[in-house]
């Protein structure tokens, strides 16, 4: 049997081979990205580093939470209706409930919606339920759309092209008639877009998948779908300061729309 150093190199060299693509399309697998996240939600004991991939114990994921919540995400007014598609174990959940809202979070991740609801079960405006994106039926929503503000973070790098198209349908679909919505994505800083397919993270000692897009290629989606159905698209830009910036092939990009 091989040493585990060595297998791990050969490991690095064939994900290196096959598992970093730049450029082409290449559709990712969803059941592996949930397994993904089912894991995660059991290898850390803090949420937050859980669903926004730190290790154990890294600060950095506390801190772009700390600063999303007091300089990114929108206000509501007491009484607004929230859904945050995606909303692993519900990170954002209080911020809206302490505005008066009523927050709804949906994720695919059983084990992150167990954390959230455990964690809000005194909270009667915050519910939270299970649901993979975008093959969700809005009648069974616990909260019933239209919602005011819809929020997704981190959720696009993990659909498909065509996942993209229906969830940005899903959106307009749910969104009430002076709905905004707060998107707040990793992206490729390349000119083109760069897909991990089962690639060996040695940070995370696991294998991931997710396809970076380029802004302009996220804006192209929007164009299609919620342009066209009256949202505007009111600012947008890198999501955090440079010392909360860690990659160099990728970043964070936010887009706040409004009809
Ligand atoms: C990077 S985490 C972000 C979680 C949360 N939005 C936050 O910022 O704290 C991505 C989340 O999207 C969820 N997810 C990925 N693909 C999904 C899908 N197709 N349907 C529902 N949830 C999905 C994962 O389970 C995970 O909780």
């Amino acid at each position: 049997m091989l040493p585990p150093r060595l297998l791990n190199a050969v490991d690095d060299e064939e994900s290196t081979a096959v598992t970093r693509i730049y450029r082409d399309k290449q559709d990712i697998d969803t059941q592996s990205v949930r397994l993904f996240f089912e894991k995660r939600a059991k290898a850390e004991s803090n949420p937050v580093n859980a669903v926004m991939l730190q290790k154990e114990g890294s600060q950095i994921a506390i801190e772009r939470d700390a600063y999303e919540r007091g300089m990114l995400v929108p206000p509501v007014p007491a009484g607004s209706k929230v859904i945050e598609l995606g909303c692993g174990a519900g990170r954002l959940a209080c911020h809206y409930a302490d505005l008066g809202a009523a927050y709804l979070g949906i994720d695919f991740s059983e084990n992150l919606i167990a954390i959230a609801t455990n964690e809000f079960k005194d909270r009667a405006a915050v519910k939270f339920q299970v649901g993979e994106i975008p093959r969700v039926n809005p009648e069974a929503f616990l909260i019933q759309p239209p919602f005011d503000l819809v929020v997704i973070t981190g959720l696009l790098i993990y659909l498909n092209d065509d996942g993209v198209e229906d969830t940005f349908r899903l959106i307009e679909s749910i969104s009430s008639k002076k709905a905004k919505i707060y998107l707040r994505e990793s992206i490729s800083v390349l000119d083109h877009r760069l897909t991990l397919n089962e690639f060996f993270s040695e940070e995370l000692n696991e294998r991931y998948s997710a396809v970076y897009r380029t802004v302009g290629e996220i804006k192209e989606f929007m164009e299609d779908s919620l342009v066209r159905n009256g949202f505007e698209l009111r600012a947008e830009g890198t999501a955090f300061p440079k010392e909360l910036q860690i990659r160099k092939e990728t970043n964070q990009h936010f887009f706040l729309l409004e009809r």
